[in-house]
């Protein structure tokens, strides 16, 4: 597991680590404001930011998923139980009943910063 370090600001964006930190297509697990954040960067160097529990298995484990598109969305299968999740919405695309919170991240200064307000 990679945890990466946290500095809270006065703007609610949390600055978690550089940009060039996060392989494109591999997750990284991230403490933000006490929350277990997965942090993915595609190859086309887009950000995502969900929850790392995986609500199936309860285990904290999406950021280990593997990367991948699923009609065109952006996902991340569950190294438990192989569901896919949307990177988008957080939804499970395997069974809609089922979602993980998404978060807002952004990159500053070659910064990546996520909120969790
Ligand atoms: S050891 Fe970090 S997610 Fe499994």
């Amino acid at each position: 597991m990679t945890v990466l370090s946290e500095t809270v600001t006065q703007t609610g964006w949390i600055p978690v680590c550089a940009y060039t930190d996060l392989l494109p297509e591999r997750g990284a697990c991230a403490l933000v404001g006490g929350h277990q954040i997965a942090l993915f960067r595609t190859f086309d160097g887009e950000l995502f930011a969900i929850g790392n529990r995986d609500p199936f298995s309860g285990a904290q484990v999406l950021s280990r998923g593997i990367v991948g598109t699923r009609a065109g969305e952006p996902s991340v299968a569950s190294p438990m139980h192989k569901q896919v999740f949307s990177l988008v919405t957080g939804v499970c695309l395997d069974d809609p009943a089922a979602a993980v919170q998404t978060y807002p991240v952004r990159v500053a200064d070659g910064t990546v910063e996520v909120s969790v307000r």
